[in-house]
């Protein structure tokens, strides 16, 4: 049976050629075209299609549209048709379960995602692609009639890019706080810690930090670790490949305009083999850190596409866990940090001004219908008699009955860790912080029991890291 698509676009021109491309179509049939938001309701209430195609509406962003229609008609599936420049929303859109493909659209596109098992969730509603998803290949798919299966082959679902086949799954984490001087910094060095000190099928685990505080990060000298290379210096070898691939295009890089660079990124492409050269590494476990620039100037260098193509890049990388510490902003960076994340530590203090901020940033996710239950709340510096107890505060947040709070408790120890480079969570002994981290370790990424067994090297001389920051 033929699938019904809706288009909804205020480009006629471009809805009209797509509904006559697929006049012809075996799989698909175009119930009708809508222009704007009222159309379109009425469109669906009277042929109830089981696709719909997002092209674009000045009136609405397409996110919010589709929860809109999601909740109405839970079994639709939606697709988003996008211009390249519009490619930093596809994390967005992914995590909205959208799938995405490029302007100007290809039938056989959309006769390929028509074929595909719709992803139907526990709860009976059709999310369309969950994250991951993506990247499995349609090739795989049972279902895929054998005609259509070269067509798939050769369709760019833009921009998702294919994974190598048989890496082990990796957590992608971010912590993030809407305040800044709640310990974010600190939490993103010892959760790595920890991570790095768990092993996975006898070998410690492969782990990354990176430092998303472009301009003013301390991640670096939080372990007394240098900070050359950093993400500038991967930046600059990214701009020399493009700006090769402008040349062989027959373009003039010095003439080309931000969404020109955009869209030769969304098609560069990506290998992962020899990103360690761009990490320094932490020798005592052998964590490897990506360091934000040393000088403030260059991150003014660094572009949303760029920090795109690190976050893809990263993906296929052979890392186990991969933290990202952000700054306390809503700059591209740190949206892009959490929307490709698997996991977000929401880290705060019990204070009024942190609390409200991260009612704002829950509010505003939600509003985007972010999946909340990546997000992890982590109350820091919690002192025996607090003025909100953490029942309030979960209560202010409105979370889920079966979410917890996390909490680090305050401890004169870490300003000195901090200072001297040397993480709490190596420190002999134990700790009432260390156990709180520790906790919320586990709760990021469950370990088997039995299989954590700390993998640490012996100790190198310590140095303060202030000094050798301010003259090292
Ligand atoms: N649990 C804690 N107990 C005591 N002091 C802490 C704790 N967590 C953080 N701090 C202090 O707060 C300071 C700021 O932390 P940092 O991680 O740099 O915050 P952020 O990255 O959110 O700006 C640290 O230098 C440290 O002195
Ligand atoms: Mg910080």
């Amino acid at each position: 049976m033929k699938k019904s698509l809706l288009i909804v676009d205020e480009d006629m021109d471009a809805a009209h050629l797509l509904r006559q491309q697929l006049s012809s179509s075996q799989w698909l049939e175009v119930c009708g075209h809508a222009a704007s938001v009222e159309e379109a309701w009425k469109m669906l209430q009277a042929c109830k299609p089981a696709m719909v195609l997002l092209g674009g509406l000045a009136e609405t962003e397409r996110g919010v549209l589709c929860q809109q229609f999601r909740l109405a008609f839970p079994h639709l599936s939606f697709i988003a048709a996008c211009v390249p420049q519009e490619l930093m929303w596809e994390p967005f859109f992914r995590n909205l379960g959208i799938w995405v493909v490029t302007k100007p659209v290809q039938p056989s596109q959309i006769e390929a995602l028509a074929m595909m098992p719709s992803a139907v969730s526990e709860s009976g509603i059709n999310r369309g692609p969950q994250y991951g998803e993506f990247h499995k290949s349609p090739m795989q798919s049972e279902v895929v009639p054998q005609q259509l299966q070269h067509t798939i082959a050769e369709t760019q679902f833009y921009p998702a890019r294919p994974v190598t086949a048989g890496l082990p799954s990796k957590r992608l984490i971010t912590v993030y706080g809407p305040k800044g001087g709640v310990g974010k910094t600190f939490l993103s060095r010892e959760l790595a810690i920890f991570f790095s000190m768990q092993k996975k099928e006898g070998r410690p685990l492969r782990v990354l930090a990176v430092d998303f505080n472009l301009d003013l990060g301390t991640f670096a000298t939080t372990l007394n670790l240098p900070r050359t290379p950093n993400i500038y210096t991967w930046v600059q070898d990214m701009d020399d490949q493009l700006q090769a691939m402008a040349q062989r295009q027959g373009r003039d890089p010095q003439t080309m305009r931000n969404d020109e660079w955009q869209e030769l990124a969304a098609v560069m492409p990506l290998t992962s083999h020899d990103i360690s050269k761009y990490m320094v590494r932490h020798d005592e476990t052998g964590l490897d850190v990506l360091t934000s620039p040393r000088d403030i100037r260059h991150s003014f260098e660094i572009k949303d596409y760029h920090l795109y193509l690190i976050l893809e890049t990263l993906k296929q990388s052979y890392y186990d866990v991969i933290l990202i510490d952000t700054a306390p902003d809503t700059t591209d960076a740190t949206i892009q940090a959490l929307f490709f994340a698997e996991q977000v530590v929401m880290v705060g203090n019990p204070v009024v001004d942190s609390i409200e901020n991260i009612q704002r940033l829950l509010k505003l996710l939600r509003e985007a219908e972010y999946p909340e239950e990546r997000i992890q709340v982590c109350m820091n510096r919690l002192q025996r008699k607090e003025m909100f107890t953490l029942e309030e505060i979960r209560a202010y947040f409105q979370l889920h009955p079966s979410k917890r709070i996390f909490s680090i408790p305050d401890d004169a120890e870490v300003k000195k860790s901090i200072n001297s480079g040397n993480p709490v969570m190596l420190q002999p002994g134990r700790a009432a912080a260390k156990d709180a981290i520790e906790t919320l370790g586990k709760a990021l990424l469950p370990i088997e029991p039995g299989k954590a067994e700390p993998a640490v090297r012996p100790k190198t001389k310590e140095r303060p890291s202030l000094f050798r920051w301010l003259w090292g």
